[in-house]
């Protein structure tokens, strides 16, 4: 049965500002939403050898993620059945076990209980077989990351993570490996977040460098293929500066080589020759570096070509040519979030990269920030700041352009009013998508 939702999405246009600040809210976000949802918790750069752990974070709730061999990753509650110490703090490497620091319970990598000092103390039923073992958490591993998920009865990854895992495994994630990994602590509440990024509507204002004469020339008015490929180049200079990565610089240098390339005058055969041309050029020097790299233009043709993908509820990969960006979104309150980004490239295949170190934290308006988060970043406190005012009682979406937006919120109500997951699932292939063209659409709820 379904239980009413405060502050519910009503009116699919029109997202009430409680959502984004009110602490019962977030309480049920905790309760209903957090412990029911598949969740990226590392990347696999990250556990390259046996024995290597990750600790993963998410409001209130600590999962140890560890590589028991070649194929295997697992996850456990990271809590010693004894009296409840945590066992793992950040990452590390294990030889044999986990081992407590307070009374010395020792744990395989596969969580089974190995040693109890003083057993005979104890007596029988405190030392059941299998009930002083560590309490595994679902986990699996997916596009280069461990997944973990807190409810044993939701339905598998991939179940959850649909369409988007068709398109990323067509593009090969699984072959993308970190560049760089950073980290950002947002004041404001983690959907706010996340909104700054499903939507093209604030484009044009918060990036004013993406507005590039030339770039969409008119079907019928006078089309000149020197600006024309003159704008496509700028906006790969300008994205690939603007995010130091996402369109990798080894991209952007295939493409300076098309510069003198001869294109039909037709403006719409001209848009596809240069996509074509640019797609054949990075998917040759990229295979011919021995990456693991996907035929771009038949990606094209499948219609895998989507530059945004977001996978419910806080990850996104970014794919443009052969690399991405990823963002990962944590609520560290109902007014403050975590957001990482990382920049994923490929790598010859067989080739280890050393383990990449977790970023130190920065503030939004930190100098370090590359131009376009910097540019996002800098509206985000603003907004949180503006919802708060008296005068303002909800958003108004757009129901083309910010239709992503009402799409997410209102799965997050199907969640929070507690669906069973066969009424989910249509819902999160609704979310599961590239977002920025999204319509608000209907979830079945
Ligand atoms: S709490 Fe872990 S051994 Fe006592
Ligand atoms: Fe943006």
């Amino acid at each position: 049965m379904a239980v009413p939702v405060p502050y519910a999405v009503e009116h699919a246009d029109r997202v009430p500002k409680e959502r984004y600040f009110d602490p019962g809210f977030y309480e049920l976000e905790c309760e209903l939403l957090w412990p029911r949802v598949w969740q990226m918790a590392c990347r696999l750069e990250e556990l390259p050898g046996v024995g290597d752990f990750v600790e993963y974070e998410i409001l209130d709730q600590s999962v140890v993620v560890v590589r028991v061999d070649a194929t295997d990753v697992r996850a456990f509650q990271n809590t010693c059945r004894h009296r409840g110490v945590k066992l793992v703090e950040g990452r590390g490497t294990i030889d044999s076990g986990f081992t407590c620091p307070f009374h010395g319970w020792c744990y395989g990598v596969d969580g089974a209980n190995t040693f109890v000092s003083q057993k005979r103390t104890f007596a029988e039923h405190n030392l059941q077989p299998g009930d002083i073992d560590l309490v595994p958490v679902r986990c699996e591993t997916w596009a280069g990351c461990a997944w973990i998920n807190l409810d044993h009865g939701a339905p598998s990854l991939r179940e959850c993570i649909e369409p988007a895992a068709t398109t990323l495994d067509a593009w090969n994630a699984d072959a993308l490996q970190a560049e760089w990994w950073y980290a950002a602590r947002l004041p404001v509440n983690w959907k706010l977040a996340e909104e700054a990024f499903i939507e093209q509507y604030h484009v044009l204002e918060t990036h004013p460098q993406l507005r590039l004469p030339g770039r969409y020339p008119p079907r019928n008015g006078q089309f000149d293929s020197r600006t024309f490929v003159d704008a496509e180049l700028e906006y790969l200079h300008v994205m690939s500066d603007g995010m130091a990565g996402m369109v990798h610089a080894d991209d952007v240098r295939i493409a300076e080589e098309l510069r003198g390339i001869e294109l039909p005058a037709d403006p719409v055969l001209a848009r596809s020759t240069w996509d074509h041309a640019l797609n054949d050029a990075v998917t040759r020097w990229h295979r011919e570096q021995g990456h693991a790299m996907p035929d771009l233009n038949d990606l094209d043709a499948q219609g895998f070509n989507e530059p945004f993908w977001h996978l419910f509820p806080h990850y996104f990969v970014l794919p443009m040519y052969s690399s991405a960006s990823a963002y990962r979104f944590r609520p560290l309150g109902p007014e403050e979030t975590l957001m990482e980004i990382w920049s994923l490239t490929r790598f010859p295949e067989g080739h280890t990269r050393p383990k990449p170190t977790p970023p130190e934290i920065w503030e939004c308006d930190d100098e370090r920030w590359p131009p376009i988060p910097t540019q996002d970043f800098s509206n985000l406190p603003r907004q949180q700041k503006g919802l708060h005012n008296k005068g303002f009682e909800f958003m108004r979406l757009s129901e083309t352009a910010e239709g992503s937006i009402s799409n997410f919120e209102r799965t997050v109500d199907g969640f929070l009013a507690g669906l069973p997951y066969e009424k989910l699932l249509p819902a999160l292939r609704s979310v599961n998508v590239d977002p920025l063209e999204m319509p608000i659409v209907d979830l079945g709820f």
